[in-house]
């Protein structure tokens, strides 16, 4: 049995459906029933329903689990929760989501979170592989209405190149790992895009799609961090964001990696083709 946890989220819910795919035996994790997908997508698979601050019902959905697929927030209080239950109920492999540049000293509060998980895994002695995407094409959707709005977005990532990756072949890579884990054991991949590509270059493909201009308005990340506060996001996470994007114009996100292809055998998506499935969400 595979278990996927997040499995309402952009990288959870896609993984699951080709597990069903695949014809593996799959559960997912969710807090709330009513968010299966109507679409039968998830045909056969087991609903565990389920909190990660509530231990007892990660236990109920750990029962006879071989492969943990953990995806979360990455809250390590949360996170260390669903690996203390995998330790409990003998699960034979965990995959992880983390994040490249999780260390513990790192300056950006996420990826020390996730270094502190991943911490957790070891130090338990589970049997893990570690899934570091580069960042998510589907982080888009969130200036999507800025785009219908205003006919732009802004970034505080200047002209700085990154090796954006469509989710789905984050789910892919997972999927594969979860559907045949033996020779992962220990092992950590770097999930990219096929290209390194700027803000700029995001903003070409939009305006390509949607036959209209689209600005990219480039501002500081201190303007950034402030913009977010004033849309409504927690001040910490504003400063985070701002913190990372200043670094992907630093070229920090300037990486590629062929691991994509060489786990799940394809190529993995380009902007232009996320952009032209997903055209309608930002017109
Ligand atoms: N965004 C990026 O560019 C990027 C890049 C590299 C790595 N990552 C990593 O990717 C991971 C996030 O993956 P994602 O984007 O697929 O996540 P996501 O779409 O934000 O989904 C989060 C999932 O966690 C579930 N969840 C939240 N709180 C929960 C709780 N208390 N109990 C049970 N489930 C809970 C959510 O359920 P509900 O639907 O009920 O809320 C949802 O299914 C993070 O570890 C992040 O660091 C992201």
């Amino acid at each position: 049995m595979i278990l996927t946890t997040g499995a309402t989220g952009r990288i959870g819910a896609e993984a699951v459906r080709l597990l069903v795919g695949k014809g593996l035996p799959a559960r997912a994790l969710i807090r709330d029933a009513t968010r299966v997908p109507q679409d039968g997508s998830w045909g056969g698979v087991e609903i565990a329903v389920g909190d990660f601050d509530q231990p007892d019902t990660l236990d109920a959905a750990m029962t006879g689990v071989g492969t943990l697929l953990v995806i979360s927030p990455s809250v390590p209080a949360q996170e260390i929760a669903v690996i203390d239950s995998a330790v409990r109920q003998d699960v034979k492999h965990v995959i992880k989501i983390t994040n490249h540049k999780a260390t513990e000293d790192s300056p950006v509060d996420r990826r020390r979170d996730h270094a502190r998980i991943e911490a957790h895994l070891k130090a338990n002695g589970l049997t893990y592989t570690l899934l570091a995407p580069n960042l998510l094409m589907q982080n888009l959707f969130l200036v999507a209405p800025m785009i219908k709005q205003t006919h732009g977005f802004v970034m505080s990532a200047g002209d700085g190149r990154f090796g954006m990756i469509d989710s789905r072949d984050v789910s892919a890579a997972a999927a594969a790992v979860a559907a045949a884990p033996a020779g992962h054991e220990g092992r950590t991949y770097l999930l990219t895009g096929p290209e390194l590509v700027t803000y700029a270059d995001v903003a070409a493909e939009l305006t390509r799609a949607l036959g209209q201009e689209i600005e990219y308005r480039r501002v500081t990340p201190d303007q950034h961090r402030e913009g977010m506060i004033q849309a409504g996001l927690p001040e910490p996470v504003a400063a985070s964001n701002a913190q990372v994007f200043g670094l992907i114009a630093e070229g920090d996100a300037a990486w590629l990696s062929d691991d994509v292809a060489s786990l799940t055998g394809h190529s993995p998506r380009s902007l232009r083709t996320f952009v032209t499935d997903h055209v309608a969400a930002f017109q």
